[in-house]
């Protein structure tokens, strides 16, 4: 795709663009950024962080994640889906005892199992969106949101859904003014001091014809 015409000059690296998929050697990247915005959640379950963003970054689905790319190549932003039961973070329960231990993977295990959203049929899942802190408020999360919407017209879904944690107001907003609305909160009170959250939001948003043409296929 061109250099998107909304999207700010980030100074730094250029205008940036989006890419379908996770491009090769970008992983750690990727990992990285994911890390920073969702550590505090994925801490018990993956950390320590080091550890953390070396799994992330070795089971990463290249095809389920749209990337935003400075001028220089450099990940801005991800948003990645789970589409058909594949979702941008890979690591079977096996790879998690593999790499934390029989021991210490079992409990993790149980935590990951608490944040895993299977796709319905005919639903695309969100599977995290996050922007480089320095980048936000620039409008790349608004592309990458309308390039998922692209990607589930063009696999005919009907629904986007996503999950957005109370202590994140701001995301939440974002979502409501790219056409979604939530449909239920479930409260968890109990992951309150481990993953930093006591409830979540669950938002759905319809995928029409019109999304199309919002995204650019390449
Ligand atoms: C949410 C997020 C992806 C938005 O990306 P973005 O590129 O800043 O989004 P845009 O520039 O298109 O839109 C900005 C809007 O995003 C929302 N936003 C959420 N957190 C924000 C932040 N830390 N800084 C700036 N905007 C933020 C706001 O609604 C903001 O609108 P505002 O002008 O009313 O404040 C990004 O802030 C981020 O990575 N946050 C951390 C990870 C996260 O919370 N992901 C969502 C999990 S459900």
């Amino acid at each position: 795709m061109d250099a998107p015409q909304d999207a700010a000059d980030q100074g730094d690296g250029g205008v940036p663009r989006l890419h379908r998929g996770i491009p090769e050697g970008a992983e750690q990247q990727v990992a990285a950024l994911y890390w920073e915005a969702f550590g505090r959640k994925l801490g018990s379950a993956l950390g320590p962080p080091e550890k953390g963003r070396v799994f992330l970054a070795s089971h990463l689905h290249h095809d389920r994640g749209i990337t935003a790319l400075d001028g220089v190549g450099r990940v801005v932003g991800v948003a990645g889906y789970d589409l058909a039961g594949r979702a941008l973070n890979g690591g079977s329960a096996r790879d998690v005892l593999s790499g934390y231990g029989p021991l210490r993977g079992l409990p993790r295990l149980a935590l990951l199992v608490l944040l895993t959203r299977n796709p319905a049929e005919g639903e695309l899942v969100m599977d995290g969106i996050c922007v480089a802190a320095a980048h936000r408020g620039a409008g790349i999360g608004g592309l990458l949101l309308r390039e998922i919407a692209a990607v589930a017209a063009e696999n005919a879904c009907s629904r986007i859904r996503l999950d957005v944690i109370d202590v994140n107001p701001r995301a939440k907003a974002l979502y409501e003014r790219h056409g979604f609305s939530a449909v239920r909160t479930q409260q968890t009170p109990f992951l309150r001091t481990l993953m930093g959250f006591g409830a979540v939001t669950t938002m759905h948003r319809a995928v029409t014809t019109d999304d199309l043409a919002e995204g650019t296929p390449r």
